[in-house]
């Protein structure tokens, strides 16, 4: 069924798990989570950046495709579609009005007066209409939407400031992670996150899943982090995948000889990540 993630993460973090984001770029992408979370037995989360939008030809048509999915696939457990990295109010608004059932504002590259007005709009908005959203306070390092940014990590005191002031139901402090494969071991601020987890009481999202060692998932996990987003990890199983086919086969035309490997991969990927945060068997 497809639900808000206020629920769902407010489960996990009572019961020491999280809830993965797997960003979506297709049909078959969408159909790999899917169904790897039906396998499972696993609350999910579909991350659509606002170019993953554009590129599947905008938000109703990913809804549809959802929601489409959810009917022929029988799909039992709570899906969340989530937009991931809004740049601002109109474009959460759009997501909104299309059907996603949850929202990222990520205005952490404003100044923090601003990040909490915008954020303020989107919560006033989103919440009128059961939809749950996330926001961003610090740098996640690498590349986010297209720029290309040096880490920063976020200040517990206005984290504490921002979730008084809007009332999000969760919150990506960036605390060293990074988009993108990490150059050598990922250095996360395991202490503020802990501060931030006491002082704002509500779910935490760690960004820049892909090649984090399980031990510092593991500690995330026991430090309040809630949810996890997953993204070039699948984009590498896939390609290696078409990537594999494709150097072994010179004479095939057929697309889903080689999509159908990739959609394989991505939902080995994902049940590989579902297991490891705990969230196998939850839903
Ligand atoms: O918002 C999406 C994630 O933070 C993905 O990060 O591509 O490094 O796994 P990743
Ligand atoms: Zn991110």
């Amino acid at each position: 069924a497809l639900v808000s993630m206020k629920d769902m993460l407010i489960k996990a973090k009572a019961e020491g798990y999280a809830v993965g984001q797997f960003n979506i770029n297709n049909l078959e992408w969408t159909q790999a989570i899917l169904q790897a979370a039906e396998e499972e037995k696993s609350p999910v989360i579909l991350g659509v950046s606002e170019g993953a939008g554009k590129y599947m030809g905008g938000f109703i048509t990913v809804v549809k495709i959802v929601e489409g999915l959810i009917e022929s696939y029988k799909i039992t457990v709570p899906v969340a579609i989530h937009l991931d990295h809004g740049s601002s109010f109109d474009k959460c608004k759009e997501a909104i009005d299309a059907g996603f059932t949850s929202v990222m504002i990520d205005a952490s590259h404003h100044s923090f007066e601003e990040n909490v007005a915008i954020t303020k709009e989107v919560v006033e908005y989103a919440h009128a209409k059961n939809v749950s959203v996330e926001a961003e306070l610090g740098t996640v390092g690498g590349e986010e939407d297209g720029v290309i940014g040096g880490i920063m990590y976020a200040n517990p005191q206005e984290c504490k400031a921002l979730v008084e002031a809007t009332a999000i139901d969760c919150l990506a402090p960036a605390l060293g992670s990074v988009h993108g494969p990490y150059k050598g071991e990922p250095n996360l601020g395991f202490a503020e996150m802990e501060e931030i987890s006491t002082l704002t009481d509500l779910p935490l999202v760690l960004h820049g899943g892909t090649g984090i060692p399980t031990k510092d998932i593991q500690r995330s996990i026991s430090l309040g982090t809630a949810k996890i987003n997953v993204n070039t990890e699948n984009q590498i199983a896939a390609t290696k995948a078409i990537r594999e086919f494709l150097d072994n086969d010179k004479k095939t035309y057929d697309p889903r000889k080689f999509l159908g490997p990739a959609r394989e991969a991505i939902k080995t990927t994902v049940i590989g990540k579902m297991r490891e945060f705990g969230s196998s068997q939850k839903a």
